[in-house]
């Protein structure tokens, strides 16, 4: 069986959130089981081509994109695995600048829609004219909705199936857009309720199997809950090949046994080594270095649904409590000017980083005692994952893929805290919960071995990926 695995973002190559890590990871957890795997993402000027050894081939195409034709060429590498090939499409017009999806100033690019028009055509043209071979073509978020129906005009007997990270976004188009489509693609477009289109309900109305990222995720979705009508009414419509699949971890990338980034390494059995990763954090980020004190990290988008709102009337509480808080994320400025404030407020127990910062981010995980992730929903979340793994207790609202994956803590059962409904109270009640078991230092010990014990490795994952593919 021959995979093509389709995403805008793939790490370690290109990363803005949680899609890169699986774009990343999950083909790599495919590839002993099939003939072949091959990811398909574009060549972004920020790619560093000497670091990953990317190739160019002798392969390359022209688009025509309304009145414009647009060639392409296609560059390569292998992963980690040896075995999973990444294809990186290159484009000076759409892709030779840094940003995967937003100027410096995090302005999104007004010819998005464009690039990733052109994105998905290039890699029809690689199927259609025989440079990829593909029998089940994986596509993921809007940027590569469109595929599964050019697909099935052009190459019915592909299958397709089509990975929702996350519902919010939907890669709206106009109908001024849609004159650079195809002549055979226009007519098969549905107009949504806002007069424009959607590319991600396109890939559902077109794919042979759709996904999401958690069974929570996709039962809150056929719910309706965050769904508007006209969606819901798109989504409810595929509900027999919709399904959610949990999403797994690079368990190498991610461990506290082995981090490249961790000075210290330690496991459920030794847990000294995080105690020293505490100390290390909170010198790097300025805190004083008081190690009875609870930490609570973060890392995090700055955006509303991540739960801001919620941690930022309780952060002068806390403080008054004993609590540190370590922040590491960039977007909304309003958010980044709050969290701003509170460090300057509580310079010895509030600190902000505000950007992208892989090191910091690992050192986070393994130094924390406590991890924040109050997010008003969740298709899935990567970070509680990687916090269990480092025996750093995730406080999470029952939603999504957090409800899922976190179980509620009881005495002698449970790996995390977990609230609901979303709102301050709930959120504040289950932090004081939290803070009494800390403090109870037999009680934390049997949780963070809990905590710790769990596997989400992507072996489960891919084998119901692949049962998928083969149905
Ligand atoms: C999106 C979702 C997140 C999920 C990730 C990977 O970023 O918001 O919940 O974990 O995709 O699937």
């Amino acid at each position: 069986m021959d995979i093509v695995f389709v995403s805008a973002e793939v790490a370690p190559y290109s990363k803005a959130g949680g899609l890169a890590d699986v774009a990343g990871s999950l083909p790599q957890a495919l590839a002993p089981y099939v003939d072949s795997v091959q990811v398909l993402t574009p060549l972004y000027g920020q790619i560093d081509r000497n670091k990953y050894d990317i190739q160019s081939s002798q392969t390359t195409g022209e688009i025509e994109l309304g009145d414009d034709t647009i060639p392409y060429a296609l560059h390569h590498t292998v992963a980690d695995d040896k075995k999973t090939k990444i294809g990186f499409i290159s484009c000076d017009r759409f892709f030779a600048r840094d940003g995967i999806y937003t100027e410096s100033d995090g302005e999104g690019f007004k010819d998005n829609n464009l690039r990733f028009f052109f994105f998905q055509l290039a890699v029809l043209d690689l199927i259609t004219s025989g440079h990829i071979s593909v029998e089940v073509l994986h596509c993921n978020d809007h940027h590569t909705g469109l595929l599964p129906l050019m697909m099935k005009i052009k190459m019915p007997h592909v299958k397709t199936i089509f990975t929702i990270h996350n519902f919010l976004y939907h890669g709206h188009f106009s109908t001024g857009d849609v004159n650079l489509l195809p002549d055979t693609v226009k007519p098969l477009l549905t107009t949504t309720q806002w007069g424009n289109h959607s590319a991600l309900l396109e890939a559902i109305d077109h794919s042979d199997l759709v996904t999401t990222v958690s069974p929570g995720y996709a039962l809150e979705l056929l719910a309706g809950i965050n769904v508007d009508e006209h969606s819901l009414a798109r989504i409810q419509a595929i509900e027999t090949h919709f399904s959610g699949i949990v999403n797994g971890i690079d368990t190498e990338y991610w461990s506290p046994e082995i981090d490249q980034y961790t000075p210290y390494h330690f496991s459920k059995d030794d847990l000294s080594g995080k105690q020293k990763n505490k100390e290390a954090l909170l010198l790097k980020v300025g805190l004083s270095p008081d190690l009875e004190a609870p930490v609570f990290g973060s890392i995090s988008r700055l955006v509303e649904n991540k739960g801001f709102p919620l941690i930022n009337e309780l952060l002068d509480e806390y403080v008054s409590l004993g609590a540190k808080f370590i922040f590491l994320g960039s977007g909304s400025p309003d958010i980044a000017a709050e969290l701003r404030d509170a460090s300057r407020r509580h310079p010895q127990h509030i600190a902000f980083d505000d950007g992208f910062n892989e090191p910091l981010a690992h050192l986070i995980e393994a130094g924390s005692d406590m991890f924040l992730m109050p997010s008003r929903f969740e298709p899935c979340g990567l970070n509680q994952l990687y916090s269990l793994r480092y025996g750093t207790i995730p406080i999470v609202h029952r939603t999504g893929g957090l409800g899922d994956t976190v179980e509620p803590w009881t005495t002698d059962s449970g790996t995390g805290f977990v609230f609901e409904p979303y709102d301050l109270e709930a959120l504040r009640k289950s932090m004081k919960t939290a803070l009494k078991v800390y403090h109870s230092k037999t009680d934390w010990l049997s949780l963070v071995q809990r905590a710790m014990s769990m596997d989400f490795s992507w072996d489960q994952s891919a084998r119901q990926y692949l049962h998928l593919y083969n149905l």
